[in-house]
């Protein structure tokens, strides 16, 4: 049996600007497995966003996919008609963008913004309040939100409104785009609990994508660094944790302070984050990176595999690591 959820395969995709096209995420492949909490960590403009949206297909002009595969339920998202790819979207396969919980129709109760959901997938409404009242109760909120408008709320009910209705057609996979950004940290931490709570119940498929680390090991069964839109480290969370293999992974991980504190925060690197070097040979890192030497600078490091399902992309490893 097939154990992947989602197969991402060469997939490429950028953004155009007045004179030319600028590639963002670079010939990446990941496999999701069914059931599982994948987490993906990126400092800001690392390309996570437009990594999701390209995985939904969901890419919005300027942004582009220039080419690449995502394979659900062995079906590639990029070649489905816009028929099929509507059925799916919320009933098997549902997203949460970034700023979602901002996105809710500020002059439409939120009853009806979930029966436009229903109606928008061909289900009478009416028939389902039992369904609704469920993934409410799923996600800790009273029916009485039912009757309010989302300016009536707080940002974490509104976080959990939206939590609600992706889930409220039982998809099978769920992307969730930095849901908890923005909001205190103890509601954050009660949203992640009652998030890992549905996941391990429903056996949902998640990919959940943060730039706050704390959260990101908290949470996640596996995990994927990314820099400047590529993986530069992927594995098992406690892989990660203990034998990180890239110097952004473990520079990061020394840096992680407690909970709630973000990543952008706390990196103690030298340069900007994820600068994008177009037509640079060498590693994307090098700037950055305290262990660099003349060859990291000729040559773009491939993705190699260090133990069992754990992937690093250096060039020095394990040499860099003999020096700390
Ligand atoms: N609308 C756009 N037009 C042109 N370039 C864009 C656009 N949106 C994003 N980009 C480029 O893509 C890069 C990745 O952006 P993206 O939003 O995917 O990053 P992110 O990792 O989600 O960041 P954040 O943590 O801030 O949400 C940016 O650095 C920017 O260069
Ligand atoms: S390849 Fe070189 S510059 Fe890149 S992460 Fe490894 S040591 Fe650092
Ligand atoms: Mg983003």
């Amino acid at each position: 049996m097939d154990s992947s959820a989602i197969e991402i395969k060469n997939l490429n995709v950028g953004y155009n600007t007045e004179t030319d096209f600028s590639l963002i995420i670079k010939n990446f492949n990941l496999s999701i497995k069914k059931g599982e909490i994948f987490g993906i960590a990126g400092e800001s403009g690392s390309g996570k966003s437009t990594l999701a949206q390209a995985i939904y297909r969901s890419v919005k002009y300027p942004g582009e996919i220039e080419s690449g595969e995502v394979i659900f339920k062995d079906k590639d998202i990029m070649k489905m008609e816009a028929n099929d790819l509507r059925k799916i979207r919320a009933t098997l396969f549902s997203f949460i963008p970034q700023a979602a919980m901002n996105a809710l129709n500020p002059v439409r109760k939120i009853r009806y913004q979930f029966y436009d959901l229903l109606i928008a997938h061909g289900i009478l409404p009416e028939k389902n309040n039992d369904k609704i009242s469920a993934v409410l109760k799923m996600v800790r909120l009273n029916e009485s939100v039912l009757d309010n408008y989302p300016h009536e709320l707080s940002g974490g009910m509104r976080q959990r409104t939206v939590i609600a209705m992706s889930i409220l057609l039982n998809p099978e996979v769920v992307i969730l785009d930095e849901p908890t950004t923005g909001l205190d940290v103890l509601v954050e931490h009660e949203i992640l609990k009652d998030l890992k709570n549905i996941q391990r119940k429903y056996g949902i498929t998640m990919i959940f994508i943060t730039h706050d680390l704390a959260i990101l090991y908290e949470i996640s069964d596996r995990i994927a660094m990314i820099y400047a839109g590529e993986i530069v480290e992927f594995g098992a969370r406690d892989d990660m944790l203990e034998n990180s293999t890239h110097p952004y992974n473990f520079l990061l991980l020394k840096n992680i302070p407690r909970i709630g504190v973000k990543m952008d925060n706390i990196i103690k690197l030298k340069g900007n984050p994820s600068n994008f070097k177009e037509n640079f040979p060498g590693c994307q890192f090098y700037e950055r990176c305290p262990f660099s030497k003349g060859e990291c600078s000729e040559k773009h490091p491939d993705l190699r595999e260090y133990s069992n399902e754990h992937y690093y992309r250096c060039i020095r490893f394990p040499e860099w690591k003999q020096n700390v």
